[in-house]
């Protein structure tokens, strides 16, 4: 039984992680740029811990120098996200990759990621949205410019603000400033807490940059006060487990904490995060939920349910997906 065909919203995608292998190594070979240490031998992204991923997602994003590489991008990442049945996704597209913050650069690219996006739906049947992100471990200086970029391009295909990146560096206060900003311009916010982080900086993430959705948030569940919160609020979780036990941020799949947050009333999502650097894809992600927890159809309706409802479209979009 594999859940492949059924239609799937996905909330939480990065855009570069989602760069199969053979695309960075396409890239590279056209541009004769050594890239040897991201690979195994076998062709996979090669990485050890977390850390050592970010480095590698750095080195892999050398590769892809302008707009028009982050259009082929778009259209390879759609075309196998749609064969994965997912309908709607939402990606995390970073200022700092393209364009280096630069506001005049930043429109080039995202003109040219829209018009792939809108070429994918006519061809493949999928929606994408993009959220600008900011990186953490980049700083609080580097955050200002990416909100701006955000705050610009907000509309049609920019749907919100967030922030990936190093959890563990600073504390979400010391980046009020660029989350005030996108706010300020009427976007919706998230960002990655409780992936690495424990229940406090998940309660200081909804404190302190008042975000309607986390990234993971898993850790959360080390604290059944916090867990009761983000549970009244309707804060939603972008899950996404396959990530989580294989960077090994949780447990493995049996202690995975999405079924004890959704048992209590959270609003979880279930997403790949960077799927080609885990060996997932979205079919996986719900054949496994259905091989460790039982799920079955109406628990994936469910979830669809409520990542369609917190998803960062407007409302015309949100029809035409349902
Ligand atoms: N950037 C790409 N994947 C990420 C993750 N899982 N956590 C934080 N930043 C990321
Ligand atoms: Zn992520």
């Amino acid at each position: 039984m594999t859940y492949r065909s059924m239609p799937k919203v996905e909330l939480h995608t990065h855009l570069e992680g989602c760069a199969p292998p053979s695309f960075i190594r396409g890239l590279a070979k056209e541009k004769s740029i050594d890239i040897s240490g991201v690979f195994n031998k076998d062709g996979t992204y090669a990485y050890r811990g977390f850390d050592h991923f970010l480095q590698v997602y750095e080195a892999a994003c050398t590769t892809l120098q302008g707009p028009q590489d982050f259009y082929r991008l778009v259209k390879a990442v759609l075309q196998e996200s749609a064969s994965h049945g997912v309908v709607y996704q939402e990606t995390f597209l970073s200022p700092d990759f393209c364009g280096g913050g630069d506001l005049a650069a930043w429109r080039d690219y995202l003109a040219a990621m829209d018009a792939a996006a809108t070429e994918a739906e006519a061809e493949f049947g999928i929606t994408l949205k993009g959220i600008v992100t900011c990186i953490r471990h980049f700083g609080p200086d580097a955050a200002k410019p990416a909100a701006i970029c955000a705050a610009e391009t907000f509309g049609d295909f920019i749907t919100g603000f967030g922030m990936a990146g190093g959890e563990m560096v600073g504390r979400p206060n010391d980046y009020a400033y660029a989350f005030d900003m996108a706010r300020e311009a009427g976007m919706p916010l998230t960002c990655h807490a409780g992936e690495w982080g424990g229940p406090d900086m998940v309660a200081d993430t909804i404190r302190d940059l008042k975000v309607q959705r986390i990234g993971h948030g898993v850790n959360a569940i080390r604290d059944p006060q916090l867990v009761a919160q983000i549970a009244d609020a309707g804060i939603v979780l972008e899950v996404c487990p396959g990530s989580n036990v294989f960077l090994k941020a949780t447990g493995d799949w049996a202690d995975h904490p999405i079924l004890k947050l959704r048992d209590a009333g959270v609003k979880v999502t279930v997403s790949t995060d960077d799927p080609p650097f885990f060996g997932m894809t979205m079919t996986d992600e719900f054949d496994m939920l259905a091989a460790t927890f039982g799920w079955g159809a109406d628990d994936f309706n469910a979830l669809n349910q409520i990542a369609l409802d917190g998803a960062f479209c407007d409302a015309s979009t949100r029809v035409k997906i349902a």
